[in-house]
């Protein structure tokens, strides 16, 4: 049975009351939420996704008062951040509450949180009374949803509820940064770029600079993700086009490439917002389009650039 779709954040608020799964729409991608604080409701969203339990899920609140039931005194540069991007696509990772149940942090002892800047979200979250924990709304390992039919594709027999929001403006997931530590970590390139972030709270260390130390790597971090169903390769102009029916993921391309079955330009103008609001969808139309393989080009590796650039090289790695 499929989901009923709803535009009410009321009777998606009732289903997460009730220990349910409501998937709803954010300014990033769409989550599939449950009640942050009750571990049956919480294990079900693993279940929905099949995703393993070592992954960590974000709780999102609707308040910043929010925040102090859930971590220990947050830290001067996450009350900067807080005040300077919140609502806004940027997670912090801060030292949990025991209150916040081992499922949702995969056991560590601290927890993502962050409040989405979308106001039908905020009153989901109001209404159910609660915290939400919700990851992206897709099928573990599948590209995140940035419209509720995405969401009815994957997910539509394995969720309580769908709250249509509309389409989401940002399309790419949250900025995650780690303040539990000494030193901030930038743990995903997102929504927010690090260059606001580095000029609201100085440097951030990058998951480059922990690998050099030697550090274990982000928990959920898989270097296989966002994966396309069609085998998906990064691709620079002046590399071969291999035989068969190719698609080209780009941006700014000459038009008329007799060489490609299909090309998505993803910003003719050259504006990585618009990019990233439109990455999403068109790997979903390519992986749609009967091809053999898609080929994507990189993003210059700034701004928005990263985020971009961080998800097709994950959709690319195979294994
Ligand atoms: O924009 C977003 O962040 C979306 C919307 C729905 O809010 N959510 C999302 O959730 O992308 P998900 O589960 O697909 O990705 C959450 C990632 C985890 O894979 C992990 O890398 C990081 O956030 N994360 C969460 N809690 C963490 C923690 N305690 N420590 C380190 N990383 C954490
Ligand atoms: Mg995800």
């Amino acid at each position: 049975m499929t989901a009923p779709i709803t535009n009410d954040p009321a009777e998606a608020a009732d289903v997460i009351r009730r220990g349910g799964l409501a998937a709803f729409a954010t300014e990033t991608v769409y989550g599939l939420g449950a009640n942050a604080l009750d571990a049956a409701a919480v294990s079900r969203i693993f279940e929905a996704k099949q995703r393993p339990e070592f992954d960590p899920l974000i709780v999102h609140v609707a308040r910043p008062e929010a925040v102090d039931e859930l971590a220990v005194e947050a830290s001067q540069a996450a009350r900067a951040l807080m005040a300077r991007f919140w609502p806004g696509p940027l997670t912090l990772v801060l030292r949990k509450r025991s209150i916040v149940p081992d499922i949702v942090t995969a056991g560590l002892e601290t927890v993502g949180i962050r409040i989405p800047d979308h106001a039908q979200a905020r009153e989901l979250i109001r209404l159910a009374g609660c915290p939400v924990a919700a990851p992206s709304a897709n099928l573990f390992g599948l590209v995140s949803p940035t419209q509720a039919a995405h969401v009815a594709d994957q997910l539509g027999d394995r969720v309580d509820m769908i709250l249509d929001g509309g389409p989401c403006r940002v399309g790419v997931e949250s900025t995650v940064v780690d303040l539990s530590g000494a030193v901030p970590i930038l743990r995903r390139p997102g929504g927010t770029t690090l260059e606001a972030i580095e000029s609201a709270i100085g440097p951030v260390q990058t998951a480059t600079t922990i690998l050099q130390g030697a550090a274990a790597p982000a928990p959920g971090m898989l270097d296989r993700h966002y994966s396309t169903r069609t085998p998906l390769r990064l691709w620079r102009p002046e590399d071969p086009v291999p035989m068969g029916r190719i698609g080209l993921l780009t941006w700014c391309a000459p038009a008329g490439d007799t060489r490609f079955a299909k090309v998505v330009d993803l910003s003719p103008e050259g504006d990585l917002a618009c990019a990233a609001a439109a990455l999403f969808g068109a790997m979903r139309s390519l992986d749609a389009a009967g091809l053999d393989v898609i080929l994507a080009t990189r993003f210059p590796e700034t701004g928005l650039g990263r985020a971009i650039n961080d998800r097709l090289r994950r959709a690319a790695a195979r294994g």
